[in-house]
């Protein structure tokens, strides 16, 4: 009876000193030590332990208030109980809000752990994601954030960049990334955000979208590119690549080119990427390939042989039909006005079509009789530069095109040049000559040249 009470008795201290911890009475007089064998023996168990404690030197942070009671205080107050000994660790420009609000037990056991810099979690990431989540829902992590190296670009205490960084943006990006770095330095074209604001385009954690970009071009430029979006999006005339996913970048490079604009290459190869083939606009329009029109024709177009297919074009989206710059009509005959030919005449001198007699303005003349002026120039049914004028390239001189499409028919010019004039033979009207110094004379009726009537007039 007894023996089974003084068993009783056994158990319930073991449990006492279980959940207490505490194997022996709490002293009430001053100690030499308070790291026994009983006391507080934990401390020294752990794999990394404080100096101090590791000294048993208590006395550091704790001292005795009521040593009857075995109470203690501390003998500094919050940080300043650790800022003693390490000297200021808020110092620089930007503090972690934690070392401004707390102490530094939020982040270290001020006696030991199991865990490097006394952390109270295993790793430097596991601690940060206890109040951060920059990686939550990101398919694709950034190299270092996937292995938690938190601290290789953030300070955990004070920093004197922004964001807690250890160096200012571009940087820090650069002291791993030393091939882009590289691009920025060997590349005459910047682009100006990647000079110092790489995260305006990557999420510097991870993101859902490969590169870490934030989103996918074009919407990823149109953050910051309205007036492009606005052209792509809200143009009469529009050019689907643009607006494509990844459109932009089918043109430009996101960080810098030796080409200006941060073109991928010169403007007219991107352009024959794909004008290389005809390309269909709708169902029925097919546009012809590009490189056919220019293929082993004997003159190419000022412009097109400079490969400046900006001149009259507009890449992200135009209200002039086939993305030209300005006004130019899309058809064989129109009513004249000067705001109609804005395309050419932003070149060549308007002149050449005001005026009905000249003897210097125009080549395309007879005697003093322009015909420029005379083709062009009406109220109804003037013929547009196209009537006679191929714009990309043509094996005749001065860009004379050899037909025009009219409808279902190709049309032909049937142009001859001569020393002091030329001879036109098109489906239009009887051949006709014309010559600036010896005017033709078109005041009788003329016969016409039978061999070069076209057919189908
Ligand atoms: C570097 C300062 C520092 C040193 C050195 C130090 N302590 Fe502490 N100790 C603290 C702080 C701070 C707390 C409060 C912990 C908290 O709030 O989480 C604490 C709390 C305690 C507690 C309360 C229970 C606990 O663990 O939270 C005991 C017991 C204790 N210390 C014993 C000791 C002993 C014994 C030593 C010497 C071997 C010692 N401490 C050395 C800073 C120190
Ligand atoms: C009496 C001086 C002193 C005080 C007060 C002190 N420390 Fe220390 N602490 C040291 C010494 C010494 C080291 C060892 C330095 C070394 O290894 O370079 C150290 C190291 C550390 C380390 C690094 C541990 C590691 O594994 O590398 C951390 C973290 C740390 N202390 C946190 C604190 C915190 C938090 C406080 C306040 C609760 C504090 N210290 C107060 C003296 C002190
Ligand atoms: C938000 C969490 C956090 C807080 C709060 C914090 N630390 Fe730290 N501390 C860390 C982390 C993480 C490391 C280890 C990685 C590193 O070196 O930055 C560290 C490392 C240390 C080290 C060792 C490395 C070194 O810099 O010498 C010391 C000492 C230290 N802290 C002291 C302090 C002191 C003192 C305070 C309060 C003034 C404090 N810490 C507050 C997270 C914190
Ligand atoms: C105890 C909670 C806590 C821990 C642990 C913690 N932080 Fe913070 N951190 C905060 C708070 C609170 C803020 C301020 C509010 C915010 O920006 O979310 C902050 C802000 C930040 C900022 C933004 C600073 C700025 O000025 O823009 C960075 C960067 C940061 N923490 C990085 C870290 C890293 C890295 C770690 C791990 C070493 C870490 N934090 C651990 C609480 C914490
Ligand atoms: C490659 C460098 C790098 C790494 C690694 C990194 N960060 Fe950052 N972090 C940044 C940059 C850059 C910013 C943006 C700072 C700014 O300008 O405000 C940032 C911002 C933050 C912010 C504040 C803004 C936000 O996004 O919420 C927090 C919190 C943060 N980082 C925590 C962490 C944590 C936690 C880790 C580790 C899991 C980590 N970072 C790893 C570079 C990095
Ligand atoms: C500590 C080194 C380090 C720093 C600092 C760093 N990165 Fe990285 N970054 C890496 C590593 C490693 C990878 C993964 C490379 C791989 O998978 O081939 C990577 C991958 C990337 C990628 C994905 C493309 C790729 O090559 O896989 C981008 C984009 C990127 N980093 C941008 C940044 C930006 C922006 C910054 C600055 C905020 C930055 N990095 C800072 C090391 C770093
Ligand atoms: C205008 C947005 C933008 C800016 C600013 C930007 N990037 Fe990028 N970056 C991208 C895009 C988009 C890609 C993906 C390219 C692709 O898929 O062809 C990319 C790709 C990368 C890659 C993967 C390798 C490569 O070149 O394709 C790295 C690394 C990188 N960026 C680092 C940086 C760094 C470092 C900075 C700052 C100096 C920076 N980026 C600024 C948009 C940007
Ligand atoms: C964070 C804002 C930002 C983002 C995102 C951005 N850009 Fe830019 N971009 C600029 C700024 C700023 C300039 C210089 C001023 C200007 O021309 O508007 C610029 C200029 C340009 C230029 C003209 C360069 C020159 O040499 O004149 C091109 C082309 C360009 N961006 C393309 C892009 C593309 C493509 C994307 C998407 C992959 C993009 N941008 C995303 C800010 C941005
Ligand atoms: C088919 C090729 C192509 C595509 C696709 C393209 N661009 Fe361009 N972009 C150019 C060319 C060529 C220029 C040179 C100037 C010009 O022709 O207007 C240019 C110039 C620019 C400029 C500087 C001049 C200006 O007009 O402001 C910006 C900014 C720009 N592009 C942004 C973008 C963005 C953003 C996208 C995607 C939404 C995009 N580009 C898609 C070919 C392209
Ligand atoms: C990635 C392929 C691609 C590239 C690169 C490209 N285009 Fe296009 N382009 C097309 C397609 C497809 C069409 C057919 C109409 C459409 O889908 O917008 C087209 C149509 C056109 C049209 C006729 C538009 C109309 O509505 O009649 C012009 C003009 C044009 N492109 C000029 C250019 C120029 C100039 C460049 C170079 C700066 C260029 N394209 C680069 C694919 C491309
Ligand atoms: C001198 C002005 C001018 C230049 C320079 C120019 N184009 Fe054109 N382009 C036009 C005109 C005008 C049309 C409309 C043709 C028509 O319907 O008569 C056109 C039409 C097109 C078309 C639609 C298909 C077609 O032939 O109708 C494509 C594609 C095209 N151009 C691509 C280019 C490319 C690529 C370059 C640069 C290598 C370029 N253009 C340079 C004026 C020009
Ligand atoms: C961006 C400037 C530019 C635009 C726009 C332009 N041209 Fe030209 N054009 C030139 C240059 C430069 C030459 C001289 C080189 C050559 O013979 O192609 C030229 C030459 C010509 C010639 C031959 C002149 C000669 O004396 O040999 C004709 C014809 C011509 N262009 C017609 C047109 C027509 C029609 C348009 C409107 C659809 C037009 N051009 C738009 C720049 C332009
Ligand atoms: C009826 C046919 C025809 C039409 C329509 C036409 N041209 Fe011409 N153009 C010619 C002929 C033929 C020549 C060559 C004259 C010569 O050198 O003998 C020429 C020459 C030119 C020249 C070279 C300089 C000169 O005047 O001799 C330019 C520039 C030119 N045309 C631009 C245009 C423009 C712009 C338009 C539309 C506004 C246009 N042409 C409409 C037939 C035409």
């Amino acid at each position: 009876m007894l023996n089974k009470f003084g068993n009783k008795l056994v158990v319930v201290l073991i449990c006492v000193l279980v959940s207490n911890g505490l194997a022996v009475e709490k002293p009430t007089t001053p100690q030499k030590t308070c790291v026994t064998g009983e006391c507080h023996a934990d401390y020294s168990k752990k794999n990394f332990v404080h100096a101090p404690v590791g000294l048993g030197d208590c006395d550091s942070c704790h001292k005795p208030m009521k040593p009857e009671e075995h109470t203690f205080d501390f003998v500094r107050k919050g940080r300043d109980l650790c800022e003693y000994c390490h000297l200021e660790q808020t110092g620089k420009k930007v503090v972690h809000e934690p070392l401004k609000t707390g102490d530094c037990m939020q982040c270290h056991d001020p006696h030991s752990s199991d865990n490097k810099f006394l952390l109270p979690e295993k790793t430097v990431a596991s601690l940060c994601n206890t109040c951060h989540k920059v990686t939550e829902g990101f398919q694709y992590l950034h190299g270092p954030t996937a292995v938690g190296e938190c601290t290789i670009c953030h300070e955990s205490h004070s920093a004197d960049h922004k964001g807690l960084l250890v160096a200012e943006h571009s940087k820090l990006c650069f002291s791993c990334h030393v091939v882009t770095q590289d691009e920025l330095t060997k590349y005459e074209f910047v682009h100006e955000p990647a000079k110092n604001d790489c995260i305006g385009c990557h999420n510097p954690h991870g993101a859902s979208n490969p590169q870490m970009i934030k989103d996918f071009a074009p919407y990823l430029c149109y953050t910051c590119h309205k007036d492009i979006q606005n052209a792509a999006e809200n143009s009469m005339y529009q050019h689907s690549v643009v607006s494509e996913i990844d459109g932009c970048l089918k043109c430009h490079t996101p960080h810098a080119s030796s080409v200006k604009f941060i073109l991928k290459s010169e403007p007219a190869t991107i352009c024959m990427t794909c004008h290389d083939k005809p390309q269909g606009i709708t169902k029925d329009e097919v546009l012809p390939a590009f490189t056919d029109q220019i293929k082993d024709k004997k003159f190419l177009h000022g412009p097109v042989n400079d490969n400046d297919c900006s001149g009259c074009h507009i890449t992200h989206g135009s209200k002039y039909f086939r993305l030209l710059a300005k006004e130019y009509p899309p058809i064989f005959y129109a009513p004249f006005s000067e705001k109609n030919y804005e395309l050419c005449f932003g070149c060549h001198a308007k002149t050449l079509v005001l005026t009905a007699k000249t003897n210097d303005l125009t080549d395309f003349r007879n005697g003093n009789q322009n015909l420029h002026f005379l083709h062009v120039n009406k109220e109804r049914r003037g013929r547009t530069c196209r009537a006679c004028h191929q714009t990309h390239a043509s094996n005749l001189p001065k860009h004379i095109r050899e037909s025009v499409p009219y409808g279902i028919w190709k049309l032909p010019v049937g142009f001859t040049k001569t020393e002091t004039g030329g001879n036109c033979a098109p489906g239009c009207h009887l051949p006709k000559d014309y010559d600036r110094e010896k005017a033709v004379d078109y005041s009788a009726p003329q016969a016409a040249k039978p061999t070069q009537q076209p057919s189908g007039t």
